[in-house]
């Protein structure tokens, strides 16, 4: 699909972390794959910076660049220095802006307690077109009072179907297959139940520590800044119901009452269902790296946490009695984001078997570092007797060779044609150029998520408890191995 119309896109937090890391190597690629409709760019910042500067900066990100490509993506891009909270300063914006433009899009890539100042000066400045839309980055609020009041206050100048409250992690390829492998084929979607499958495990783990990034992370900490959000995103897309069509509030809804059927954690269960942990130095990816309380910019007492894991139950017919357990933390062993399907055992065993607990099925999506889809099967030894062993079933059928998909490697397909896994955020910023909304958030998807977690965050907030210590490059605190532990479980690690 290509997109008609031209585009104007205000990226606010221009030169922060986000847009240069992830958003502007996203556009570009759009860029170099000839998505991007006519249109422009506009990086907006605090402080006063040349064009030159910005475009030194951004190009220093883009890896693999093309000479060609970034002639044409450099002359898209354009800079305005506004202080956010001054309407005023809105007047240059408004002279940079194209009135006529029919596809005005604001990214509002800041800290989300500046989301109200900024869609209140656009509508003072009369810069809300009734075509404009407003991309919002996650965290939206640290609770749901906040959420809630950050939500009302946006809501007063655009409308719900002009908003986007983006995930990255819905973005990703592999979560879509996700989405196809479940609703295209009945083999899958017959056994996904609590008839067949035994629990699931969804692990989002960084080897990164927290960077330059203290200001943001010791505000936000793990919980907020990724089990809220992504891992709870993913568990909706794991648990949710078939939609009825694929369309956006068919989507959206049956991933609503996913979160609805959450049971609560509160009171005593947080202790038993919820493990918090914060990195001590150790040794991560060959080198020795500090403690979390020693990195720049961070307090020296500080409580904020790196690390969470959790056991998350449902309360339906499809999935009572399944655990979900959740972990998320950074400077953990590896780089991997996988979500787990364990199918029970077989209820009786005519071979010899050993470790027919290990030889359950499993289904694997692995969403990085590189992307794919594994089930791992049982099949007959080659040889004498009837000894049966594990094999591994890669679903890519492109590449049978390779366990996995790479990221950003090309894909050769049947018909020779090369193509490339796209980005999350090459994705997710397509979609909203072209005002397509399934894979971001409605507002009551984002309220039931921050009313189903702020329990256990004020209870963190009143208690003596402090986050566990874990050595930097391994798995997290030992009580996250023991929360699976007491169910007769283990992590699925090193696969
Ligand atoms: C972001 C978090 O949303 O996701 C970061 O704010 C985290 O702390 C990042 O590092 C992880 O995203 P990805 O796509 O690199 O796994």
């Amino acid at each position: 699909m290509q997109i008609e119309q031209p585009f104007e896109l205000v990226l606010f937090g221009g030169l922060g972390d986000l847009a240069l890391r992830k958003l502007f190597p996203a556009l570009y690629l759009l860029e170099l794959d000839k998505r991007l409709p006519k249109g422009r760019i506009l990086a907006v910042g605090r402080r006063e910076l040349k064009r030159p500067e910005l475009l030194g900066k951004i190009k220093s990100r883009i890896t693999n660049l093309d000479d060609a490509t970034w002639l044409r993506f450099e002359q898209r891009l354009s800079y305005v220095s506004v202080d956010v909270q001054q309407v005023d300063a809105y007047q240059h914006l408004a002279s940079e802006l194209d009135e006529s433009c029919p596809n005005r899009l604001f990214y509002l890539a800041t800290a989300s307690s500046l989301y109200a100042d900024i869609a209140k000066n656009l509508h003072l400045n009369q810069l809300i077109q009734s075509s404009s839309k407003v991309v919002l980055e996650k965290p939206i609020g640290h609770d749901l009072a906040s959420a809630k009041n950050i939500n009302k206050a946006v809501a007063e100048y655009f409308d719900e179907a002009q908003i986007y409250r983006i995930d990255h992690y819905l973005g990703k390829e592999t979560v879509q297959n996700l989405m196809v492998l479940r609703f295209a084929n009945s083999i899958f979607e017959s056994q996904w139940n609590q008839q067949y499958i035994d629990h699931i495990q969804i692990s989002i783990s960084e080897s990164l520590g927290v960077e330059k990034r203290a200001g943001f992370y010791e505000q936000v900490g793990a919980f907020r800044d990724m089990m809220q959000n992504h891992l709870l995103q993913l568990l909706c897309i794991v648990a949710m119901e078939p939609p009825s069509k694929m369309e956006p509030d068919a989507v959206r809804d049956e991933k609503v009452k996913v979160i609805k059927a959450l049971r609560p954690i509160e009171g005593k269960d947080i202790l038993d269902k919820v493990v918090r942990g914060q990195y001590g130095d150790g040794v991560s990816e060959g080198k020795p790296v500090p403690r979390y309380r020693d990195e720049e910019g961070v307090d020296g007492q500080s409580q904020t946490e790196t690390f969470v894991a959790m056991k998350v139950e449902i309360e339906n017919w499809r999935w009572a009695g399944v655990p979900f357990y959740l972990r998320t933390g950074k400077r953990l062993a590896e780089r991997a984001c996988e979500i787990v399907v364990q199918f029970k055992e077989i209820p009786h065993s005519i071979f010899a078997m050993q470790h027919k607990e290990t030889m359950a099925n499993k289904l694997i999506f692995r969403l990085q570092p590189d992307e794919g889809i594994r089930l791992q099967l049982c099949e007959k030894k080659i040889g004498s007797g009837m000894n049966v062993r594990p094999m591994i079933l890669s679903l890519n059928p492109d590449n049978p060779s390779q366990d996995y998909l790479s990221v950003n490697s090309a894909e050769q397909s049947t018909n020779g044609h090369v193509t490339r896994v796209p980005e999350a955020y090459e994705r997710l910023l397509f979609d909203a150029l072209a005002s397509n909304p399934t894979l971001f958030l409605r507002d009551d998807e984002l309220m039931q998520a921050w009313d189903w977690v702020d329990p256990i965050l004020a209870a963190w907030q009143e208690s003596e408890s402090t986050p566990e210590p874990y050595t930097s490059g391994t798995w997290g605190p030992a009580a996250a191995t023991l929360l699976l532990a007491k169910d007769g479980r283990l992590w699925n690690e090193n696969n």
